[in-house]
């Protein structure tokens, strides 16, 4: 049987470090508001807000280049691109495309996927299906974010723009068939789109307009238009109950205990969302991996992020058994389980 293994993982951060007190400077906010509502302490953010060099599919690259590293691959052995992300380069086309020019694959397919902070497991069960179905053997899974172009860092916009930082992740995912490790799994994906505007970015699209209405009515387009809304308390509520409820699902489809868990790495949303589930699923500090201290919430690439840094760290190991985690925008969520 054809398993789903992790054979390289890699990130990447702009070295631009923007701390709580930076961000005091420009809007009233404070370090001790911050680090007490989110856990957050800084965050990287691009060192300009327009830069056509450093995109986010540059980061992209920039994380895959160490997973192919890792994975003791090239460019050329990726038959395929998932790209996890929503602050693409461009409206369209995807980010999929421009990393597979960059890292110079070849003419393989390239699949953007638009699930904000679920898009990295969303993008991860993706390449397992494609895996375990023998089409594809090895397939760079990228989730990247450049939140800084697009943040509200007026008071006005202090709930949400704090939160928010810059970054990248990639993980090869490798079709074995003798692998010690079982790989991926159980997987679960959900989703319940009637919260879609409760945590969004509603300019451009068709429900708003777009060119029409920058060129002919632009004084209609508000600031909560064109900057990320967040209901931060309703979006709280529903993380921290469907967080437990898909972190179970996936051991149970696995016949798998809490017990069993080795490490859980939740994306990386809020401190006290982590500590929350927790707690409700009584698992010790050492079992749970939190980095958002060092760069806020990235996203799609919060997961790949922690996840490299729980490697480097010594946290995961080969063999154990590992839940991604994450819950976003949508509202969606869902898990991946794997030995790793
Ligand atoms: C965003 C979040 C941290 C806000 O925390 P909260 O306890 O709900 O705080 P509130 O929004 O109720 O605001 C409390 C007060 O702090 C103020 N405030 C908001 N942002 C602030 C900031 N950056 N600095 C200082 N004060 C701030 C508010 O204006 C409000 O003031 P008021 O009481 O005078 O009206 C919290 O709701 C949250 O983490 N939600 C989940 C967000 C998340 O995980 N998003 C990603 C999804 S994947």
């Amino acid at each position: 049987m054809i398993k789903s293994i992790i054979t390289g993982v890699g990130h990447y951060a702009p070295e631009n470090v923007v701390t709580n007190d930076d961000l005091s400077k420009l809007m009233a906010t404070n370090d001790e508001w911050i680090t007490e509502r989110t856990g957050i302490k800084e965050r990287r953010h691009r060192k300009n807000r327009i830069d056509a060099e450093e995109t986010t599919s540059y980061y992209g690259m920039r994380a895959s280049e160490i997973a192919l590293k890792n994975a003791n691959l090239t460019a050329k052995d990726i038959d395929y691109i998932i790209f996890a992300t929503l602050s693409p380069d461009y409206f369209f086309p995807g980010c999929g495309v421009l990393l597979q020019d960059m890292l110079g694959c070849g003419t393989i397919g390239a699949l953007d996927v638009r699930n904000q902070c679920s898009g990295f497991v969303y993008a991860l069960s993706v390449a397992d299906a494609f895996i375990k179905s023998g089409i594809y053997k090895n397939i760079l899974v990228v989730g990247a974010e450049i939140h800084s172009f697009g943040l509200d860092f007026s008071d006005k916009g202090r709930g949400v723009s704090v939160i928010f930082g810059d970054g990248a992740g990639a993980v090869v995912l490798s079709a074995k068939e003798n692998s010690d490790s079982a790989g991926i799994i159980a997987v679960n994906m959900h989703s319940e789109g009637k919260y879609a505007e409760e945590l969004a970015v509603k300019f451009p699209g068709t429900k708003l307009g777009w060119s029409d209405r920058l060129l002919t009515n632009p004084e209609a387009i508000t600031q909560e238009d064109i900057y990320p809304y967040m209901n931060g308390n309703f979006v709280f509520k529903h993380a921290v109950t469907r967080f437990p409820e898909t972190i179970l699902e996936a051991l149970q489809k696995a016949g798998k205990t809490m017990d069993d868990l080795d490490l859980l790495i939740p994306h990386q949303a809020n401190i006290r969302i982590a500590q929350y589930v927790q707690q409700l699923l009584k698992l010790p500090d050492e079992k749970v991996f939190v980095n958002i201290q060092k760069y806020g919430n990235t996203t799609a690439a919060s997961i790949p992020i922690a996840l490299s840094e729980a490697i480097l760290e010594g946290r995961m190991k080969r063999g154990d058994l590992v839940c991604l985690s994450a819950f976003g925008s949508g509202f969606t969520w869902g898990s991946v389980l794997l030995e790793y």
